[in-house]
């Protein structure tokens, strides 16, 4: 008897005695079982034969019970399946209370799956949703791997804040009610486990510098935590990060990289995934069904993936940016919450989604920003107000990838860090890097549940990470 998983028994499997072990979907007419086992969004058809089944073991196949079935493949009878199993044993592993298993056999809310997150993944969404973010993952390590980058595990807990924008986790061992304190009345962060203050990291970049100016292109994806109070569809508290980081690149060489790094990964899921994307550009359609006329997507999901994989990424700088925006008709009619006046104004969300969605139509890369909006980090410009940052904005999304080539210059970078009033002695073998055969480099951070949400068409950032977290949160 062969051992096979639903996607390989509905795939060329020969016709055969099968045994499979999966979870039951629906139980009808007292004879047919739709089964899953998570390896495929299809379910298999096994057909109970009720007269030689008894009546005990029939009650207890009920939606959400795990059972293990032996039968024979056969062709299938009916429509809509290629093949089903005439069952000759089922047991049943493990029952489900089908009065109070919350999965039952209808359209379920996101709100209300999000409250049952531990089960949500039994629902063909959020299967399929988790698989494609499975395949993201592996097609990211895949495309660094392809191309001659090491990845590197930058560390969680640091002692220094990546970004300066101070939204950080304090990770620390003191007693919260009574911490010990110095003569001077400080909390004494000389008996903390560390020994100083450490946080949880807000990226891994710096640390992934020190890598790309000795192995040359690296690249790190891990986890990474943001305390900002930002309750939206687009944030998390604790997000995973895809950060490269190379040698010798200069900016231009970083929005090649950017543009080339995403349009792989996402024809990696239209070759890989055409099953569940399939579902998912249906589910899109019906949710956009629902929608007005006027607010509805142009283009379906598959097709969104196709224009990206297949458009070349629009280049704008800041500036002229800037002039878009001022002159742009929600601007002039003050349909945007913040109106764009001046050069140096702070792009927010709904100012990146008009460049993308209604100017453009395209992804677009931002570069060359006003230096004080940017991190320290960054590459002054010559112009000596903008430095070298980029971001990717994607329609529906807005920034997708946050990006920069680095300051090299030892003096500058002080000088920088010293307006910001960033410690020298805490980044000291940051400017090592600078000191030491310093060069040119660049590397970019993307947010891999924004692509996820891309990718599969989620409309919140809650509905593509298994539990996620934000303010007030961290249930599971
Ligand atoms: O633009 P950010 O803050 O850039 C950095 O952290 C750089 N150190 C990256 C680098 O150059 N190595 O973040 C990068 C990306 C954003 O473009 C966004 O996609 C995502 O990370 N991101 C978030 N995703 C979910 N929830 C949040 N709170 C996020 N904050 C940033
Ligand atoms: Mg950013």
């Amino acid at each position: 008897m062969t051992k096979l998983t639903i996607a390989q028994l509905l795939k060329e499997t020969p016709l055969q005695e099968v045994e499979v072990k999966g979870w039951v979907r629906t139980f009808r007419a007292k004879r047919f079982i739709a089964l899953n086992d998570g390896s495929t969004l299809n379910n298999i058809q096994c057909v109970v034969d009720f007269e030689n089944t008894d009546e005990n073991t029939l009650k207890r196949i009920t939606t959400g019970a795990a059972v293990h079935i032996k039968g024979e493949l056969i062709e299938s009878q009916g429509k809509g399946q290629s093949v089903e199993i005439v069952v000759s044993t089922i047991e049943i592993l493990g029952d489900s209370d089908p009065e109070t298993y919350p999965i039952q056999p209808k359209k379920h809310s996101f709100e209300f799956l999000r409250e049952n997150a531990h089960l949500r993944t039994r629902t063909n969404t959020f299967s399929a949703v988790m698989r494609l973010r499975s395949a993201l993952s592996f097609a990211v390590h895949k495309y660094f791997t392809d191309n001659g980058f090491y990845n590197m595990h930058t560390p969680i807990i640091t002692g220094s804040d990546a970004e300066g924008a101070g939204e950080m986790f304090r990770v620390s061992t003191l007693d919260q009610k009574k911490p010990p304190l110095t003569e001077e009345g400080e909390i004494d962060q000389s008996k903390n486990f560390f020994g100083k203050d450490t946080n949880l990291t807000v990226s891994g970049q710096l640390e992934a510098e020190t890598y790309a100016m000795s192995l040359g292109k690296v690249y790190t994806f891990g986890p990474t935590f943001r305390a900002e109070n930002s309750n939206t569809t687009r944030h998390l508290s604790e997000f995973w990060m895809i950060e490269p980081e190379v040698a010798f690149m200069d900016l231009a060489g970083n929005m090649d990289l950017a543009e080339d790094f995403i349009k792989s990964v996402l024809s990696y899921v239209l070759e890989h995934n055409a099953e569940d994307l399939a579902f998912l550009d249906k589910r899109l359609l019906d949710e956009e069904k629902t929608k007005p006329q006027a607010q509805r997507s142009e283009l379906s999901l598959i097709e969104k993936l196709k224009f990206v994989t297949e458009n070349n990424f629009k280049r704008v700088s800041y500036t002229e940016a800037i002039d878009i925006l001022r002159n742009s008709k929600p601007n002039k009619k003050k349909k945007f919450n913040y109106i764009i006046e001046e050069w140096g104004a702070d792009l927010q969300s709904e100012h990146e989604r008009f460049l993308v969605e209604k100017h453009f139509k395209c992804p677009v890369i931002l570069f060359d920003y006003p230096a004080n909006i940017k991190a320290f980090y960054m590459r002054l410009n010559e112009d000596g107000k903008t430095v070298r940052a980029m971001d990717v904005l994607f329609p529906g999304i807005g920034e997708i990838i946050g990006g920069a080539q680095r300051e090299e210059r030892l003096d500058v970078l002080k000088q920088k860090m010293a307006v910001l009033d960033i410690s020298e002695e805490e980044l000291w073998w940051y400017l090592d890097l600078r000191k030491y055969g310093t060069a040119v480099h660049s590397g970019f951070g993307l947010g891999f549940e924004r692509l996820v949400m891309f990718a599969t068409g989620m409309s919140n950032i809650r509905d593509v990470i298994p539990y996620p977290r934000t303010p007030q949160n961290a249930e599971f």
